[in-house]
């Protein structure tokens, strides 16, 4: 599979099938993701991929939690300014129109069984990379992000998909609890992968984009 079809192919996946992934498979898929590039090389993701009984204990400390505050180690958004507030549909609203062929964002609870994905990539980094005494240093979540992409766009290749969710990583206290996730680490996402139901509708649409020309300007041609 090429990577202009990877791209195309990828999507959030909310519905998986119970069908656990070989360890085989998701070694070969991050041997190939752990090629991401990073600032100055630093790699700066130490990655715990959860499974079985341990991700069985994560979803029922996420579940009993439901309904409590989120507390995340990469503070999540407090507000979204324009333009970044139209691009998601505020509750209650009814769906923004998107250009034909594709569908709105929907804004949905929390999931606190991750979909039923059998399978979490947790990408961490350290804390004292990010947190540094003039400020944040926010290029390690940036590479995180790099090695993030790269087993998403590998999914596909294995029949697998993938979604990212912040919603994975809003108690960490459960994650360090069960993972044995040091304090010097910070849980920055955490990624559902498995092997799509694609009998369930859920999988079945395709996200809106803005227009190129809305975002990208070109100059100099
Ligand atoms: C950093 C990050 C965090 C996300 N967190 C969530 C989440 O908590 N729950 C969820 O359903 N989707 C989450 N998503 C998926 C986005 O909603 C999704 O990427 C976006 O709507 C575009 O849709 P697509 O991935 O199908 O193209 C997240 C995506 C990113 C990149």
């Amino acid at each position: 599979m090429d990577i202009i079809e990877s791209i195309e192919k990828r999507k959030s996946i909310r519905a998986f099938k119970p069908d656990p992934v070989p360890q085989s498979i998701l070694k070969e898929l991050m041997e190939h993701a752990l090629r991401a590039p990073s600032w100055g090389n630093t790699q700066p993701w130490d990655i715990i991929i959860a499974a079985g009984s341990k991700l069985e204990a994560i979803k029922q400390g996420f579940t009993e939690k439901a309904g409590q505050e989120v507390v995340a180690d990469i503070a999540r958004p407090q507000d979204f300014p324009e333009p970044y507030a139209s691009r998601r549909r505020p509750p209650g609203a009814p769906p923004q129109a998107a250009p034909a062929g594709q569908q709105p964002p929907v804004r949905r609870p929390m999931n606190t069984r991750f979909y039923n994905a059998p399978c979490v990539i947790y990408i961490c980094t350290g804390r004292t990379f990010y947190f540094q005494p003039k400020g944040i240093n926010a290029w390690p979540v940036y590479d995180c992000g790099l090695i993030s992409e790269n087993i998403m766009l590998l999914a596909p290749a294995y029949g697998l998909g993938t979604a990212a969710l912040a919603q994975a990583v809003t108690h960490p206290d459960v994650l360090r609890r069960v993972l044995e996730i040091p304090d010097s680490l910070l849980v920055v996402l955490g990624i559902a992968i498995g092997y799509p139901d694609w009998d369930d509708p859920a999988t079945h649409r395709r996200s809106a984009r803005e227009p190129m020309a809305q975002v990208v300007k070109w100059v100099g041609f």
